[in-house]
Protein backbone atom coordinates (compact mmCIF):
# COMPACT_ATOMS: atom_id res chain seq x y z
CA UNK A 1 0.00 0.00 0.00
CA UNK A 2 1.37 3.70 -0.71
CA UNK A 3 0.08 6.79 1.24
CA UNK A 4 1.08 9.87 1.93
CA UNK A 5 0.98 11.41 5.57
CA UNK A 6 1.22 15.09 6.23
CA UNK A 7 3.45 15.44 9.66
CA UNK A 8 2.68 18.51 11.65
CA UNK A 9 5.12 18.51 14.28
CA UNK A 10 4.13 21.98 16.07
CA UNK A 11 5.57 22.89 19.14
CA UNK A 12 7.45 21.68 22.03
CA UNK A 13 7.42 17.58 22.53
CA UNK A 14 5.43 17.74 19.67
CA UNK A 15 8.03 17.70 17.83
CA UNK A 16 10.11 14.65 19.92
CA UNK A 17 6.98 12.48 19.63
CA UNK A 18 6.05 12.69 16.30
CA UNK A 19 9.54 11.85 15.44
CA UNK A 20 9.18 8.73 17.39
CA UNK A 21 5.94 8.00 15.34
CA UNK A 22 6.79 8.72 12.12
CA UNK A 23 10.22 5.80 12.76
CA UNK A 24 7.43 3.15 14.00
CA UNK A 25 5.57 3.88 10.67
CA UNK A 26 8.73 4.03 8.27
CA UNK A 27 9.47 0.39 10.49
CA UNK A 28 5.98 -0.94 9.86
CA UNK A 29 6.53 0.34 6.16
CA UNK A 30 9.63 -2.32 6.18
CA UNK A 31 8.44 -5.15 8.06
CA UNK A 32 4.95 -4.94 5.64
CA UNK A 33 6.02 -4.33 2.62
CA UNK A 34 4.23 -0.58 2.62
CA UNK A 35 5.84 2.86 1.55
CA UNK A 36 4.63 5.92 3.60
CA UNK A 37 5.46 9.25 2.56
CA UNK A 38 6.49 11.55 5.05
CA UNK A 39 5.37 15.54 4.16
CA UNK A 40 5.76 17.57 6.99
CA UNK A 41 4.45 21.31 7.40
CA UNK A 42 4.32 24.09 9.76
CA UNK A 43 1.44 24.37 12.54
CA UNK A 44 0.58 26.77 15.76
CA UNK A 45 3.59 28.59 17.28
CA UNK A 46 6.24 27.64 14.99
CA UNK A 47 3.92 28.53 12.36
CA UNK A 48 3.31 32.32 13.88
CA UNK A 49 6.72 32.79 13.84
CA UNK A 50 7.82 31.62 10.56
CA UNK A 51 4.93 32.72 8.57
CA UNK A 52 3.10 35.29 10.94
CA UNK A 53 -0.38 32.25 10.68
CA UNK A 54 -1.08 29.77 12.77
CA UNK A 55 -2.18 27.72 9.63
CA UNK A 56 -0.24 28.43 6.78
CA UNK A 57 -2.10 27.71 3.24
CA UNK A 58 1.08 25.74 2.61
CA UNK A 59 0.24 23.28 5.43
CA UNK A 60 -3.13 23.02 4.26
CA UNK A 61 -1.83 22.23 0.85
CA UNK A 62 0.25 19.69 2.00
CA UNK A 63 -2.90 18.25 4.30
CA UNK A 64 -5.19 17.85 1.07
CA UNK A 65 -2.49 16.18 -0.82
CA UNK A 66 -2.26 13.53 2.01
CA UNK A 67 -3.93 10.36 2.83
CA UNK A 68 -3.74 11.02 6.82
CA UNK A 69 -2.75 13.64 9.35
CA UNK A 70 -0.21 12.93 12.04
CA UNK A 71 0.45 16.07 14.63
CA UNK A 72 2.08 16.54 17.59
CA UNK A 73 1.17 19.63 19.95
CA UNK A 74 0.70 23.38 19.71
CA UNK A 75 1.17 26.21 22.12
CA UNK A 76 3.43 27.15 24.56
CA UNK A 77 4.24 30.15 26.96
CA UNK A 78 6.00 32.11 24.52
CA UNK A 79 2.73 32.94 22.46
CA UNK A 80 0.24 32.46 24.99
CA UNK A 81 -0.09 36.94 25.28
CA UNK A 82 -0.16 36.56 21.32
CA UNK A 83 -3.98 38.47 20.43
CA UNK A 84 -6.57 35.50 19.20
CA UNK A 85 -5.87 35.41 15.84
CA UNK A 86 -2.14 35.02 16.23
CA UNK A 87 -2.87 31.97 19.20
CA UNK A 88 -1.39 28.42 18.24
CA UNK A 89 -4.57 26.64 19.07
CA UNK A 90 -6.70 28.80 16.08
CA UNK A 91 -4.82 26.37 14.02
CA UNK A 92 -5.93 23.14 15.22
CA UNK A 93 -9.45 24.41 15.61
CA UNK A 94 -9.06 25.86 12.02
CA UNK A 95 -7.94 22.53 10.33
CA UNK A 96 -10.40 20.05 11.85
CA UNK A 97 -13.02 23.09 10.76
CA UNK A 98 -11.66 22.89 7.40
CA UNK A 99 -11.97 19.38 7.12
CA UNK A 100 -15.06 18.71 8.40
CA UNK A 101 -13.56 16.28 11.51
CA UNK A 102 -16.86 15.80 12.99
CA UNK A 103 -15.73 12.53 14.87
CA UNK A 104 -13.25 12.60 17.78
CA UNK A 105 -11.96 9.22 18.86
CA UNK A 106 -10.30 8.51 22.37
CA UNK A 107 -9.67 5.10 23.30
CA UNK A 108 -8.61 4.78 26.88
CA UNK A 109 -7.01 1.27 27.61
CA UNK A 110 -5.04 -0.01 30.43
CA UNK A 111 -1.80 -1.12 30.35
CA UNK A 112 -1.63 -3.95 32.75
CA UNK A 113 1.46 -3.76 34.37
CA UNK A 114 1.43 0.30 34.79
CA UNK A 115 -1.86 0.19 36.76
CA UNK A 116 -0.64 1.43 39.98
CA UNK A 117 0.02 4.94 37.79
CA UNK A 118 -4.23 5.19 38.12
CA UNK A 119 -6.22 7.13 40.91
CA UNK A 120 -8.27 4.01 40.99
CA UNK A 121 -8.12 0.48 42.58
CA UNK A 122 -6.58 -1.75 40.37
CA UNK A 123 -9.03 -4.68 40.19
CA UNK A 124 -11.20 -1.55 38.71
CA UNK A 125 -9.36 -0.97 35.97
CA UNK A 126 -7.01 -3.11 34.36
CA UNK A 127 -9.54 -4.23 32.14
CA UNK A 128 -10.84 -0.97 30.73
CA UNK A 129 -10.37 -1.11 27.17
CA UNK A 130 -12.86 1.93 26.04
CA UNK A 131 -13.59 4.28 23.00
CA UNK A 132 -15.21 7.63 23.42
CA UNK A 133 -16.94 8.95 20.35
CA UNK A 134 -17.29 12.59 20.47
CA UNK A 135 -19.65 14.61 18.06
CA UNK A 136 -17.07 17.73 17.60
CA UNK A 137 -18.43 20.14 15.12
CA UNK A 138 -21.99 20.34 16.67
CA UNK A 139 -23.92 21.04 19.54
CA UNK A 140 -23.55 23.91 22.29
CA UNK A 141 -19.94 24.99 21.00
CA UNK A 142 -21.60 25.85 18.20
CA UNK A 143 -25.05 26.61 18.50
CA UNK A 144 -26.18 30.04 17.69
CA UNK A 145 -27.68 32.56 19.20
CA UNK A 146 -24.39 32.56 21.22
CA UNK A 147 -23.90 36.16 22.99
CA UNK A 148 -24.35 38.38 25.78
CA UNK A 149 -27.66 39.93 26.38
CA UNK A 150 -29.23 43.14 28.32
CA UNK A 151 -29.43 40.75 31.40
CA UNK A 152 -27.39 37.89 31.36
CA UNK A 153 -25.93 35.26 28.28
CA UNK A 154 -27.58 32.80 26.30
CA UNK A 155 -26.13 29.77 24.66
CA UNK A 156 -27.95 27.41 22.05
CA UNK A 157 -27.83 23.55 21.66
CA UNK A 158 -28.86 22.02 18.58
CA UNK A 159 -28.53 19.04 16.33
CA UNK A 160 -29.27 18.19 13.06
CA UNK A 161 -30.57 14.75 12.85
CA UNK A 162 -28.11 14.56 9.86
CA UNK A 163 -25.23 15.18 12.34
CA UNK A 164 -26.62 12.78 14.77
CA UNK A 165 -27.10 10.12 12.32
CA UNK A 166 -23.66 10.63 11.30
CA UNK A 167 -21.74 10.30 14.49
CA UNK A 168 -24.09 7.68 15.40
CA UNK A 169 -23.26 5.35 12.50
CA UNK A 170 -19.48 5.75 13.16
CA UNK A 171 -20.11 4.43 16.78
CA UNK A 172 -22.05 1.35 15.25
CA UNK A 173 -19.13 1.25 12.89
CA UNK A 174 -16.41 0.93 15.95
CA UNK A 175 -18.07 -1.07 18.16
CA UNK A 176 -18.11 -3.93 15.16
CA UNK A 177 -14.16 -3.92 15.09
CA UNK A 178 -14.11 -3.80 18.75
CA UNK A 179 -16.30 -5.89 21.87
CA UNK A 180 -19.66 -4.94 20.15
CA UNK A 181 -21.48 -2.42 22.57
CA UNK A 182 -22.22 0.95 22.08
CA UNK A 183 -23.17 3.28 25.50
CA UNK A 184 -25.50 6.39 24.27
CA UNK A 185 -24.91 9.07 26.88
CA UNK A 186 -27.63 11.64 27.14
CA UNK A 187 -30.06 14.14 28.80
CA UNK A 188 -33.16 12.64 27.44
CA UNK A 189 -35.19 13.41 30.64
CA UNK A 190 -34.42 17.19 29.80
CA UNK A 191 -32.99 17.63 26.54
CA UNK A 192 -34.86 17.85 23.22
CA UNK A 193 -32.25 17.59 21.21
CA UNK A 194 -31.15 14.38 23.45
CA UNK A 195 -34.98 13.26 23.11
CA UNK A 196 -33.96 13.22 18.97
CA UNK A 197 -30.26 11.97 19.51
CA UNK A 198 -31.88 8.41 21.35
CA UNK A 199 -34.82 8.52 18.87
CA UNK A 200 -31.51 8.57 15.96
CA UNK A 201 -29.73 5.67 18.11
CA UNK A 202 -32.86 3.40 18.45
CA UNK A 203 -33.19 4.13 14.76
CA UNK A 204 -29.66 2.55 14.08
CA UNK A 205 -30.23 -0.32 15.97
CA UNK A 206 -31.85 -2.37 13.61
CA UNK A 207 -29.15 -2.01 11.15
CA UNK A 208 -26.58 -2.94 13.49
CA UNK A 209 -28.31 -6.45 15.00
CA UNK A 210 -24.84 -7.47 16.01
CA UNK A 211 -24.53 -4.94 18.24
CA UNK A 212 -25.83 -4.62 22.02
CA UNK A 213 -27.09 -1.05 22.82
CA UNK A 214 -27.44 0.63 25.89
CA UNK A 215 -29.03 4.76 26.49
CA UNK A 216 -27.44 6.23 29.87
CA UNK A 217 -28.01 9.71 31.22
CA UNK A 218 -24.80 11.69 31.57
CA UNK A 219 -24.70 12.35 35.26
CA UNK A 220 -25.27 8.41 35.62
CA UNK A 221 -22.29 7.94 32.93
CA UNK A 222 -20.25 10.22 34.88
CA UNK A 223 -20.35 7.65 38.12
CA UNK A 224 -19.92 4.55 36.02
CA UNK A 225 -16.92 5.70 34.91
CA UNK A 226 -15.32 5.57 38.13
CA UNK A 227 -16.96 2.66 39.40
CA UNK A 228 -17.63 0.39 36.54
CA UNK A 229 -14.83 1.75 33.91
CA UNK A 230 -14.36 -1.82 32.59
CA UNK A 231 -18.35 -2.39 31.79
CA UNK A 232 -17.91 0.09 28.66
CA UNK A 233 -16.88 -0.94 24.82
CA UNK A 234 -17.70 2.37 22.54
CA UNK A 235 -19.62 5.50 24.39
CA UNK A 236 -21.01 7.89 22.02
CA UNK A 237 -21.99 11.27 22.89
CA UNK A 238 -22.59 14.81 22.25
CA UNK A 239 -20.02 17.13 22.10
CA UNK A 240 -20.23 18.89 25.46
CA UNK A 241 -20.41 15.87 27.47
CA UNK A 242 -17.89 14.37 25.04
CA UNK A 243 -15.92 17.08 26.42
CA UNK A 244 -15.81 16.19 29.71
CA UNK A 245 -16.25 12.76 29.56
CA UNK A 246 -13.39 12.28 27.78
CA UNK A 247 -10.99 14.23 30.03
CA UNK A 248 -12.80 11.83 32.91
CA UNK A 249 -11.92 8.73 31.68
CA UNK A 250 -8.53 10.08 30.23
CA UNK A 251 -6.87 10.11 33.99
CA UNK A 252 -8.57 6.23 34.54
CA UNK A 253 -5.08 4.95 33.27
CA UNK A 254 -2.96 7.25 34.92
CA UNK A 255 -0.67 9.05 32.30
CA UNK A 256 -1.61 11.72 29.40
CA UNK A 257 1.32 10.32 27.81
CA UNK A 258 -0.13 7.30 26.53
CA UNK A 259 -3.43 8.35 25.71
CA UNK A 260 -3.94 9.07 21.78
CA UNK A 261 -6.88 10.61 19.75
CA UNK A 262 -8.05 11.35 16.34
CA UNK A 263 -10.63 13.27 14.22
CA UNK A 264 -12.34 11.97 11.67
CA UNK A 265 -15.04 12.37 8.86
CA UNK A 266 -16.90 9.65 6.90
CA UNK A 267 -14.48 8.69 4.02
CA UNK A 268 -11.84 7.83 7.00
CA UNK A 269 -9.62 10.68 6.47
CA UNK A 270 -8.71 11.94 9.63
CA UNK A 271 -6.24 14.00 11.90
CA UNK A 272 -3.97 11.72 14.36
CA UNK A 273 -2.58 13.50 17.35
CA UNK A 274 -1.71 12.41 21.30
CA UNK A 275 -4.36 13.89 24.02
CA UNK A 276 -1.25 15.71 25.70
CA UNK A 277 -0.18 19.04 25.17
CA UNK A 278 3.31 20.86 23.90
CA UNK A 279 4.93 20.13 27.86
CA UNK A 280 6.78 22.83 27.41
CA UNK A 281 8.24 21.73 30.89
CA UNK A 282 9.98 19.26 29.59
CA UNK A 283 10.25 20.30 25.44
CA UNK A 284 13.32 19.49 24.94
CA UNK A 285 14.85 17.24 27.10
CA UNK A 286 13.95 14.01 25.44
CA UNK A 287 11.91 12.31 28.11
CA UNK A 288 8.68 12.85 26.97
CA UNK A 289 6.49 9.58 26.90
CA UNK A 290 5.91 8.78 22.57
CA UNK A 291 3.39 6.71 23.39
CA UNK A 292 0.76 8.48 22.90
CA UNK A 293 1.62 9.64 19.35
CA UNK A 294 3.10 5.89 18.70
CA UNK A 295 -0.65 4.84 19.21
CA UNK A 296 -2.05 7.65 17.65
CA UNK A 297 -0.23 6.73 14.29
CA UNK A 298 -1.15 3.13 14.68
CA UNK A 299 -5.22 4.49 15.19
CA UNK A 300 -4.30 5.95 11.54
CA UNK A 301 -3.49 2.67 10.18
CA UNK A 302 -6.38 1.03 11.59
CA UNK A 303 -8.72 3.55 10.75
CA UNK A 304 -7.47 5.85 7.99
CA UNK A 305 -5.75 2.94 6.06
CA UNK A 306 -7.56 -0.21 7.30
CA UNK A 307 -4.49 -1.97 8.20
CA UNK A 308 -5.85 -3.62 11.28
CA UNK A 309 -2.80 -6.31 11.44
CA UNK A 310 -0.23 -3.45 11.26
CA UNK A 311 -2.14 -1.13 13.94
CA UNK A 312 -2.18 -4.43 16.35
CA UNK A 313 1.29 -5.11 15.41
CA UNK A 314 2.45 -1.43 16.98
CA UNK A 315 -0.40 -1.40 19.91
CA UNK A 316 1.37 -4.65 20.99
CA UNK A 317 5.09 -3.52 20.75
CA UNK A 318 3.91 -0.37 22.84
CA UNK A 319 2.86 -2.31 25.72
CA UNK A 320 5.22 -4.86 25.49
CA UNK A 321 7.84 -2.38 26.48
CA UNK A 322 6.51 -1.95 29.55
CA UNK A 323 5.47 -5.52 29.95
CA UNK A 324 9.33 -5.58 29.40
CA UNK A 325 9.96 -3.36 32.74
CA UNK A 326 10.72 -0.13 30.96
CA UNK A 327 8.79 3.02 30.91
CA UNK A 328 9.34 7.07 30.71
CA UNK A 329 9.69 9.59 33.70
CA UNK A 330 5.61 10.28 33.58
CA UNK A 331 4.56 6.90 34.70
CA UNK A 332 7.42 5.17 37.21
CA UNK A 333 6.96 2.42 38.77
CA UNK A 334 9.84 0.39 40.97
CA UNK A 335 11.88 -1.89 39.27
CA UNK A 336 11.02 -0.50 36.16
CA UNK A 337 13.58 1.31 34.16
CA UNK A 338 13.24 4.69 33.04
CA UNK A 339 13.62 5.64 29.50
CA UNK A 340 14.61 8.01 26.93
CA UNK A 341 12.12 9.29 24.40
CA UNK A 342 14.18 8.25 21.60
CA UNK A 343 15.12 4.64 23.35
CA UNK A 344 11.62 4.25 24.08
CA UNK A 345 11.07 4.21 20.45
CA UNK A 346 13.93 1.98 19.67
P1 LIG B 1 0.27 19.36 28.58
O1 LIG B 1 -0.50 18.18 28.17
O2 LIG B 1 1.22 19.93 27.61
O3 LIG B 1 1.08 19.01 29.92
C1 LIG B 1 0.45 18.65 31.16
C2 LIG B 1 1.46 17.88 32.03
O4 LIG B 1 1.64 16.57 31.49
C3 LIG B 1 2.85 18.51 32.06
O5 LIG B 1 3.41 18.36 33.33
C4 LIG B 1 3.62 17.71 31.03
O6 LIG B 1 5.00 17.65 31.29
C5 LIG B 1 2.98 16.33 31.15
N1 LIG B 1 3.01 15.63 29.86
C6 LIG B 1 2.27 15.90 28.76
N2 LIG B 1 2.58 15.09 27.76
C7 LIG B 1 3.56 14.28 28.20
C8 LIG B 1 4.30 13.21 27.62
N3 LIG B 1 4.12 12.82 26.35
N4 LIG B 1 5.23 12.60 28.39
C9 LIG B 1 5.42 12.98 29.66
N5 LIG B 1 4.75 13.96 30.28
C10 LIG B 1 3.82 14.62 29.55
O7 LIG B 1 -0.79 20.47 29.01
P2 LIG B 1 -0.54 21.99 29.50
O8 LIG B 1 0.69 22.07 30.32
O9 LIG B 1 -1.82 22.42 30.07
O10 LIG B 1 -0.35 22.81 28.17
C11 LIG B 1 0.93 23.16 27.62
C12 LIG B 1 0.73 23.80 26.27
O11 LIG B 1 0.14 22.84 25.35
C13 LIG B 1 -0.23 24.98 26.28
O12 LIG B 1 0.28 25.95 25.41
C14 LIG B 1 -1.53 24.41 25.77
O13 LIG B 1 -2.32 25.37 25.15
C15 LIG B 1 -1.04 23.37 24.78
N6 LIG B 1 -1.98 22.28 24.55
C16 LIG B 1 -2.07 21.82 23.27
C17 LIG B 1 -2.87 20.76 22.96
C18 LIG B 1 -2.89 20.28 21.55
O14 LIG B 1 -2.07 20.69 20.75
N7 LIG B 1 -3.78 19.40 21.19
C19 LIG B 1 -3.68 20.07 23.98
C20 LIG B 1 -3.46 20.59 25.31
C21 LIG B 1 -2.65 21.66 25.57
MG1 LIG C 1 -11.38 19.14 27.02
Amino acid sequence: MKKTIAVLQGDGVGKEVTKSAVKVLESIGKRFDHSFRIQSALIGGEAIDQTGEPLPKETLAVCEKSDAILLGAVGGPKWDHNPSALRPEKGLLAIRKHFGLFANLRPVKAVPEMMDASPLKEHLVKEVDMMIVRELTGGLYFGEPKRKTANGAVDTLTYSRKEIERIVEKAFELARLRKGKVTSVDKANVLESSKLWREVVEEKKSYYPDIEVEHILVDAAAMKLITQPSSFDVIVTENLFGDILSDEASVITGSLGMLPSSSIREDGFGLYEPVHGSAPDIAGLNIANPSAAILSAAMMLKYSFGLEKEAAAVEEAVYSVYKDGYCTTDIQKTGHRVLSTTAFTD
